[in-house]
């Protein structure tokens, strides 16, 4: 349920703004010439053709992150959890998006499309005391190189300036397709306890997000086969 005392603490938008000048981010380790910032409308292009080079539509089906839509309406509803990398010359190399949510409906079992669609209401003020992240993406030539973890520190952050108290996050298992032998819940547990490493799921686990368990059906991921898992850390 909603509460006076969220909606009192939640600063507005000029405010947060303000705040945001203050977070103090680590640069990404390699001291790439690549800045975080918000994101803005006139990046909707930019960030489809970003979205079709790390999930190309041959595979993962045209708009796999989420229509151009959807984007723009999580941009004007929560701007303060959307997020890109670029470098200097202005091409995004990565972006982060996260919603605000209530942490007990967000642990309940869900899809992302539902996430994506039904935790926000047009007219409404963002509330909730939690994070939820939607999307994490680096260009893939650009992986590896600190910018995944730059964006979600950024997002931290931001997170605790707004008062939250969790990060949830919908994770890919994008290794999940090539075992053969193993149930999801196996392949999760192996990546948990280390002894598989998985490309989108290791580096959130490095991040120190911890599994909280396996989302069935929770997207069209044909490499995670469906599965999501979600995840939890404590801001
Ligand atoms: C997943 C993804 C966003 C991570 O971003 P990234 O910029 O490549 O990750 P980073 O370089 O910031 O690495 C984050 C952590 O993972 C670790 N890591 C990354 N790749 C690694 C590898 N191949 N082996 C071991 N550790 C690795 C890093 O060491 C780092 O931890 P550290 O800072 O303690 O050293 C990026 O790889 C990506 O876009 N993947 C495809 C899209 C996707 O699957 N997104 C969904 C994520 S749920």
């Amino acid at each position: 349920m909603r509460t006076t005392n969220l909606e009192r603490h939640d600063p507005s938008p000029r405010e947060w703004r303000r705040r945001a000048e203050d977070i103090e981010a680590p640069r990404p380790r390699s001291e790439l010439p690549v800045r975080v910032r918000f994101r803005a409308q006139r990046d909707a292009e930019p960030l489809m053709d970003l979205a079709s080079r790390v999930f190309p539509p041959a595979r993962f089906g045209k708009g796999f992150l989420g229509s151009e839509e959807i984007l723009r309406r999580h941009l004007a509803w929560f701007p303060e959890g959307q997020w890109v990398a670029e470098r200097a010359d202005g091409r995004l190399v990565g972006a982060s998006m996260c919603l605000r949510v209530d942490l007990g409906e967000a642990l309940a079992p869900h899809t992302r499309h539902q996430l994506m669609e039904s935790c926000f209401h047009d007219g409404e003020q963002p509330w909730g005391n939690a994070l939820y992240g939607v999307g994490l993406m680096v260009e893939p030539a650009y992986q590896g190189k600190g910018i995944g973890r730059f964006l979600v520190q950024v997002q931290v952050e931001m997170g605790r300036v707004l008062g939250c108290r969790a990060f949830l996050w919908g994770a890919r298992m994008a290794g999940l397709h090539k075992q053969e032998n193993l149930t999801a819940q196996a392949y999760l547990d192996r990546v948990r306890l280390g002894l598989t490493w998985d490309p989108s799921l290791g580096p959130m686990l490095a991040m120190g997000f911890q599994v909280l368990g396996l989302l069935e059906r929770y997207t069209v991921d044909p490499d995670a086969l469906g599965y999501g898992t979600l995840l939890h850390r404590t801001l």
